[in-house]
């Protein structure tokens, strides 16, 4: 891999990388099309990275469809695929790793202890052998975006991340790998996050700017599907992902909630332009 991307550097081309863990979705075809729009040659990884799942998570039982995933990134037009070993990528004495400080420990970071130094080293790593000039990643996964990017900054690393748009089941649901999980009625339960962040929008379209309030209009859609537990659901800054009192700034309501024992994570980027407050889910 590292070869390859030497050559095509050396030749003057413009790499794109699109990282995943396989079992891909239209969610990350879309990354991959995005990438082969601004980049020759575009590779995609597929890696199953043990170190961002503890020890009592779904590592075992992720799907793992290769030939549909291969068939689906050879009709996508992708120019290589790098499909490393967990011992390539973690050989015996393997022992660095890179955590990003401070926002690896919330949300996310708190429910799923070790989660994010999993995926900044593993993201590292990725970088480094393939050094692509841009990096592809979904905003899914807000949280994760700003702890890569926030890790390219301190590293230094010269490559620039895009952040690209979820995409979305017709009813709402955001595409995952994890949604096969879903069993019987949750299927249809599940869309229950995404009507929770709509609720959401409709309140900051009709002027609502406190937190709370909001909050409370997620916590209530939520509660109002018995079969949804929820881990977390909070408005937070989009640089810091604390808590905020109000929405002014760039900011992301953020939602992890149970259907069953299936955990899935959604969110809605709340966005200054000019005066008004744009809401994206
Ligand atoms: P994975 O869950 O396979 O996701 C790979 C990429 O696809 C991530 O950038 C994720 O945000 C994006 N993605 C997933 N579902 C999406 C959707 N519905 N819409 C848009 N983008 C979506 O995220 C990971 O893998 C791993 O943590 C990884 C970055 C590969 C490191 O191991």
């Amino acid at each position: 891999m590292k070869e390859r991307a030497r050559a095509a550097r050396l030749e003057q081309r413009i790499i794109g990388l699109v990282p995943t863990m396989g079992a891909l979705h239209a969610g990350h075809l879309a990354l991959v099309e995005r990438a082969k729009r601004e980049c020759s040659p575009v590779y995609a990884s597929i890696f199953l990275n043990p170190k961002q799942f503890a020890a009592n998570e779904d590592l075992s039982r992720y799907p793992r469809p290769l030939e549909a995933d291969v068939e689906k990134l050879t009709a996508a037009n992708v120019d290589g695929l790098f499909l490393p070993e967990a011992a390539e990528i973690y050989p015996a004495g393997f022992s660095t790793y890179v955590n990003v400080e401070g926002l690896s420990e919330r949300l996310e970071g708190r429910s799923r202890a070790g989660h994010f130094r999993g995926v900044s080293t593993v993201v590292l790593k990725l970088l480094e052998i393939v050094q692509p000039h841009f990096a592809y990643f979904g905003r899914k996964d807000a949280q994760q975006v700003r702890i890569v990017q926030q890790m390219v900054r301190d590293l230094n690393l010269d490559t620039e991340i895009v952040v690209c748009p979820i995409v979305r089941e017709a009813d709402g649901l955001a595409m995952s790998s994890r949604n096969a999980y879903l069993q019987g009625e949750e299927r249809e339960a599940a869309t229950v996050l995404h009507r929770a962040l709509r609720a959401v929008g409709s309140e900051i379209a009709v002027g609502v700017r406190d937190s709370l309030e909001l909050q409370r209009t997620m916590t209530k859609v939520l509660a109002s599907e018995p079969r949804a537990r929820v881990d977390y659901a909070e408005i937070v800054d989009g640089e810091t992902f604390e808590p905020v009192a109000r929405v002014a700034r760039r900011c992301y309501a953020v939602m992890a909630v149970y259907l069953g024992k299936t955990r899935l994570i959604d969110n809605m980027l709340i966005e200054p332009v000019g005066e008004e407050l744009r809401v994206d889910v």
